[in-house]
């Protein structure tokens, strides 16, 4: 067993605004919903909610998220930049990049998907969702939701995704050893801070090119959108981190 805990995430991150407050519960709805619940409260920036299982956890695109017990990483984090909407719309990649640098810390190579996947081995280990409150046209509340598959294994994972579960793997997989959620919560932790203190001193230049260079462009990919599906080569990520796709078309 490798249980999640609070002081634990706490001791092990070394840093400064993330984490000085971490709340932990064995179950949740959401991490992100419980964190949006504490910004009422007069939670502070920095503030951590990790949950060991998630009943109704949130992904993209009014997706659930499938969080069991005992095996991956359901984290929220709450930042209060004072930046644009379209500003913290970056925040995305800023997490992904986040969650990756984590994976590679332990001996694997992870790649970024736009917009908020991280793969490995071209499966996806795990996502972002950041979720803004706007109170009179400012940012209330930047909540960055981390989910990645840490100690799930495949016949787990083919139990809870079905046929979706060719495209999932998990860090365990990939090194063929259980993972210190904790560990790897705190080192989440500590590049997610050093990257929003990076974005905050230096602007979005660096942070595109990064992501750019860390993901896979120059690959065909399917564009789902409601009802328009489309198909081309991701061609670059843009000046404000949209994905540009050349189509089939053309265009
Ligand atoms: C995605 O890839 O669709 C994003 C998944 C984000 C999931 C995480 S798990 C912790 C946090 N709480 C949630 O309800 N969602 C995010």
């Amino acid at each position: 067993m490798n249980p999640l805990n609070a002081d634990a995430v706490k001791h092990a991150a070394q840093t400064r605004l993330l984490g000085q407050v971490v709340r932990y519960w064995e179950s949740v709805d959401s991490t992100n919903a419980a964190l949006v619940r504490l910004v009422a409260e007069g939670a502070l920036e920095g503030t951590v909610v990790m949950a060991d299982a998630q009943t109704a956890g949130r992904g993209r695109i009014g997706k659930l998220w499938v969080s069991p017990p005992g095996v991956n990483l359901h984290l929220s984090v709450l930042l209060k930049p004072s930046l644009s909407l379209p500003e913290t719309r970056l925040y995305t990649l800023i997490g992904s990049l986040a969650i990756a640098d984590a994976v590679e810390s332990h001996g694997v190579k992870a790649q970024v998907k736009w917009p908020n996947d991280v793969l490995v081995n071209d499966k996806k280990i795990g996502g972002i969702l950041a979720e803004v409150q706007t109170h009179d046209g400012r940012i209330n509340s930047l909540i960055m939701g981390i989910g990645v598959n840490l100690n799930i294994d495949r016949p787990g994972m083919n139990q809870l995704y079905g046929e979706a579960a060719a495209g999932a793997t998990s860090l365990r997989e990939a090194i063929g050893r259980i993972v210190d959620r904790n560990a790897f919560a705190a080192r989440v932790l500590e590049s997610l801070e050093q990257r929003h203190f990076d974005f905050l001193a230096h602007g979005k230049a660096p942070l595109l090119k990064e992501w750019r260079s860390r993901s896979f462009l120059g690959r065909r990919v399917t564009v789902r959108e409601e009802d328009v599906h489309v198909e081309g080569i991701a061609m670059t990520l843009d000046e404000e981190g949209c994905l540009v796709v050349n189509l089939d078309d053309g265009s």
